[in-house]
């Protein structure tokens, strides 16, 4: 069967896209399946690219991803088609991750991996997916929320009465910790603020909790399977997992699979994720981030609903800490999207 990767994207995550695309058409099992690498350039052209490549315009440029009148046909500007079977969007963030791919790849019903577009829409946004998993009984950190036209009437000691300090700013809907700030002072407010708008018009505003960084990966539908969890133990030079502690600087942080948890927290972090999958209707994969504080406390972060494969990502690791080798994962994700 033939899969359409989709990467790159006009997302500021384009460069993580590519390096988790890189990964899964590396490791997809070629006897069962064939990679069609689709990448999408920073402007949002799309091209049919020789590999992964982090220069998609050089690939063929397609003149419609999916033909309307014949699902699954991909047509390039030469005026060639071919037939793709499944499509694998491994996009992250704005325009990849958060339902717009989706909803046109299911208007053109064809199988695709992972979440529709509700709950990627919901998982993307922090403040919708926060209240959805506070109704669902989940454990999440005291917030407050602000719009852009509230921008100016929005003051460092109203959120630190409320949240205390330090607390955390982020931009409503992106991933890789583009748009988050952590504020200890006033001084670092206002950077923080045009930080968190510059990539949405709405901002999050969320107590900050000292403990330890978690993640579980999700796999599977009704009932999804929850993998044990890992930690990301992040380095002293660093206030939390930003940007570059996740992707640029290789000494930033190391990663335990499995966590050294005790039992009984291991099962409650499973257990949650497994709820907070199901409460965003996510489908197929996702990564729930969790914060466990020194009480024992657990916190939900957040919800990724496509996450990365780079070298340095979690996901896979869980899996293989499991027992599912990173062909046979994919092989899983290719076979769910066809159920
Ligand atoms: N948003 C990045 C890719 C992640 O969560 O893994
Ligand atoms: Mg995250």
């Amino acid at each position: 069967k033939k899969v359409a990767i989709l990467y790159g994207g006009r997302s500021v995550e384009h460069g993580v896209s590519v390096n988790s695309a890189r990964n899964i058409f590396e490791f997809i099992d070629k006897k069962k399946f064939e990679p069609v690498p689709i990448g999408i350039s920073t402007t949002g052209k799309w091209y049919l690219t020789d590999g992964v490549s982090k220069n998609v315009e050089k690939g063929q440029p397609l003149a419609l991803l999916l033909d309307p009148a014949k699902p699954g046909f991909i047509i390039l500007s030469s005026g060639d088609r071919f037939k793709v079977d499944i499509i694998f969007p491994v996009l992250h963030g704005t325009d990849g991750e958060d339902g717009s791919i989706q909803g046109m790849i299911k208007a053109m019903d064809l199988p695709m991996v992972g979440t529709s577009v509700l709950g990627s829409s919901m998982a993307m946004n922090k403040i919708v997916a926060k209240r959805l998993l506070k109704e669902a009984g989940l454990p999440v950190t005291n917030f407050m929320t602000f719009r852009y036209d509230q921008k100016d009437k929005i003051s460092f000691n109203a959120i630190a009465k409320e949240l205390g300090t330090p607390f955390m700013l982020k931009s409503a809907s992106l991933g890789s910790s583009v748009g988050v700030s952590k504020v200890k002072t006033k001084n670092d407010f206002k950077n923080a603020v045009e930080e968190a708008f510059k990539y949405d018009d709405e901002m999050i505003a969320e107590e900050y909790i000292s403990g330890r960084e978690i993640e579980c990966a999700v796999l599977g539908n009704y009932p999804p399977e929850a993998s044990y969890p890992g930690e990301v133990v992040i380095s002293k030079n660093y206030e939390f997992y930003t940007f570059d502690a996740k992707y640029v600087d290789p000494d930033a942080v190391r990663i335990d699979v499995p966590a050294k948890l005790p039992k009984a927290i291991a099962e409650k972090i499973r257990k949650a994720s497994v709820k907070a999958f199901e409460a965003l209707h996510c489908e197929d994969f996702s990564r729930i981030d969790l914060f466990l504080d020194k009480k024992g406390n657990i916190y939900i972060n957040e919800i990724n609903s496509i996450p990365g494969f780079t070298n340095s990502s979690m996901y896979p690791v869980m899996w293989k800490e499991r027992g599912v080798s990173f062909p046979d994962l994919i092989t899983r994700l290719l076979n769910l999207a066809q159920e």
